[in-house]
């Protein structure tokens, strides 16, 4: 079981059943020609993003770590009419290619790029009394998932579903002499969440055209 196999099986999940429409497949496409890097979600991971937002009815999004706007214009397409979603990303030249590409997607008005260290911008989030949000993707730098997941706790409610992403990295995860920056992030993630009461969560690994790698689901009790 290799790579080749995994990436023909999500080409063909995503041919018969995602419906990727040329909005998205413009997304990335664009990313890419922009000199973006490769790592948006996969098609059929999208689908779940979008899935999961209806499943839970979420009328407020938190992205962190927005890219060429790809997972963002999935999650966004599960909005009801007056829904929003917020994008936080650091790289002014990711943002900008983002908001033509969601733009493009019909989705300007439901979608706000904030563009900045997410670590900046989440007190500003947070001071705003906005409504708490139903629904938070961290795929940002993997250094900061505790912290960011923090956060998130801080800007949701009960019901309120965090989800995380590429958080077990080929396997990397259990190596707990590991000096990657990325996989100490993702541990003392796991570690903060064991720990937490507020949440229920469990960890799916995934193969896909994006490797071997996972994610977390949360859900705030
Ligand atoms: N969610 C996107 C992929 C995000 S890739 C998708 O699936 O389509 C990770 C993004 O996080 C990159 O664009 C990177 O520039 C951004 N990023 C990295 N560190 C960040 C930080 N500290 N604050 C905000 N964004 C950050
Ligand atoms: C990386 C980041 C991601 O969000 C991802 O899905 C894959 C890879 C990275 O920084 O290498
Ligand atoms: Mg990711």
């Amino acid at each position: 079981m290799s790579d080749a196999i995994w990436k023909a099986v999500d080409a063909y999940v995503t041919e018969l059943l995602v419906g990727e429409d040329l909005a998205q497949a413009r997304t990335l496409s664009d990313s890419e020609a922009a000199g973006l890097p490769s790592i948006a979600v996969s098609a059929p991971h999208g689908k779940l993003l979008y899935l999961l937002a209806r499943l839970r009815g979420a009328k407020q999004i938190l992205e962190i770590g927005t890219l060429g706007g790809y997972s963002a214009i999935w999650m966004a397409r599960a909005l009801p009419a007056g829904g929003r979603l917020i994008s936080l990303e650091r790289e002014p030249r990711h943002a900008e290619v983002a908001r033509a590409n969601i733009a493009r997607a019909g989705l300007e008005h439901a979608v706000e790029v904030r563009v900045g260290a997410a670590l900046d911008l989440l007190p500003a989030l947070a001071a705003e009394q906005r409504d708490a949000f139903d629904l938070v993707f961290i795929d940002a730098d993997k250094a900061s998932i505790p912290e960011y997941f923090d956060w998130a706790l801080n800007l949701s409610r009960s019901g309120s579903l965090i989800v995380v992403d590429n958080v077990v990295r080929r396997g990397a995860v259990i190596d707990a002499e590991s000096a990657d920056p990325n996989i100490i992030g993702v541990r003392r993630f796991n570690e903060r969440v064991a720990s937490e009461p507020r949440v229920e969560a469990t960890t799916i690994q995934t193969v896909g055209s994006k490797g071997y790698d996972g994610f977390t689901l949360a859900l705030v009790v």
